[in-house]
């Protein structure tokens, strides 16, 4: 494998009983680079996550991350070698504070049982140190120091996002799978989202895998594209090239004009 892809996804075909979700998908990630995944509704964009990342176990085809082939390790095992995932439905835990659901998402990195360490919190030792100052940088990071002792519940949805992308952040990643982490949000969220985005690639050197139907975002942050339709990879390239696609323009209006 060539060492300047970090992940590498090869023929990967998933159907639910009669419906074909991939049908041969193929595509790579390169080091540092934000790769955007597009397509419209229903195309596989979630299901390529999910294949990627272990929740679903594609009929044939396989993973590579790092060289190494994952394609039938657990969900868990995946995450743990560096494979971080938000979701397009936020996946936190509402009754926890903001502070406790960044703790949670440590967890796959704790030795001890994770609700000891929040409980006993400021009693404990060197492993739960480093939790806690990993879990303080991403508070900054992600600017949400203001709400770290609020319920998720009781935060707007924009917040959530945010959370759950630190959620994610928590394990520090070593690539990041983001399922429209901008959907639902007014313009201003969008923006914050669209920073934190671009620093973590800039700052922390995370490779993303963007999957977004925003088109404005996708053709302002993202290095390359990869277009599906009806589980099928359509396109492949620069945003620019990909945006006056005829293939791509008729997959989302059905007929030829600019997307
Ligand atoms: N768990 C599942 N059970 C049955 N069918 C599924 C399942 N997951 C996905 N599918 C089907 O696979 C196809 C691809 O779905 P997927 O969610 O991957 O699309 P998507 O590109 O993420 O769409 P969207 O933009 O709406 O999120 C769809 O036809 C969907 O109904
Ligand atoms: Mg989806």
């Amino acid at each position: 494998m060539n060492n300047g892809r970090v992940l590498e996804v090869s023929d990967i075909a998933l159907s639910f009983g009669g419906v074909t979700a991939l049908a041969g998908v193929s595509l790579h990630v390169n080091r540092g680079e934000i790769l955007g995944l597009i397509g419209p509704n229903g195309s596989g964009k979630s299901s390529l996550l999910n294949c990627i990342n272990g929740f679903y176990r594609p009929d044939s085809g396989k993973v590579y991350f790092e060289g190494k082939d994952i394609t039938r390790l657990p969900p868990y095992k995946i995450a743990q070698l560096g494979i971080g995932r938000a979701f397009q439905g936020i996946q936190l835990y509402v009754g926890m504070t903001v502070l406790q659901n960044l703790l949670a998402g440590r967890h796959l990195k704790m030795k001890s049982n994770p609700l000891a360490a929040i409980t006993y919190w400021p009693w404990v030792h060197r492993e739960e140190v480093e939790h806690r100052r990993v879990v303080e940088d991403i508070i900054d990071f992600l600017e949400i120091e203001a709400v770290r002792n609020w319920v998720v519940g009781a935060l707007g949805y924009g917040l959530r996002k945010r959370v759950d992308l630190g959620r994610a952040l928590a394990l520090e990643p070593k690539i990041l799978l983001l399922d429209e982490p901008t959907a639902g949000m007014n313009v201003e969220e969008k923006g914050d989202m669209v920073r934190f985005i671009l620093d973590i690639r800039e700052a922390m050197n995370i490779p993303i895998v963007l999957v977004e139907h925003d088109m404005e975002i996708v053709m302002d942050i993202v290095d390359r594209v990869v277009v599906l339709d009806f589980g099928h990879k359509i396109a492949e390239g620069n945003p620019e090239a990909v945006r006056t696609d005829p293939q791509v323009i008729k997959a989302y209006l059905g007929e030829e004009e600019e997307i």
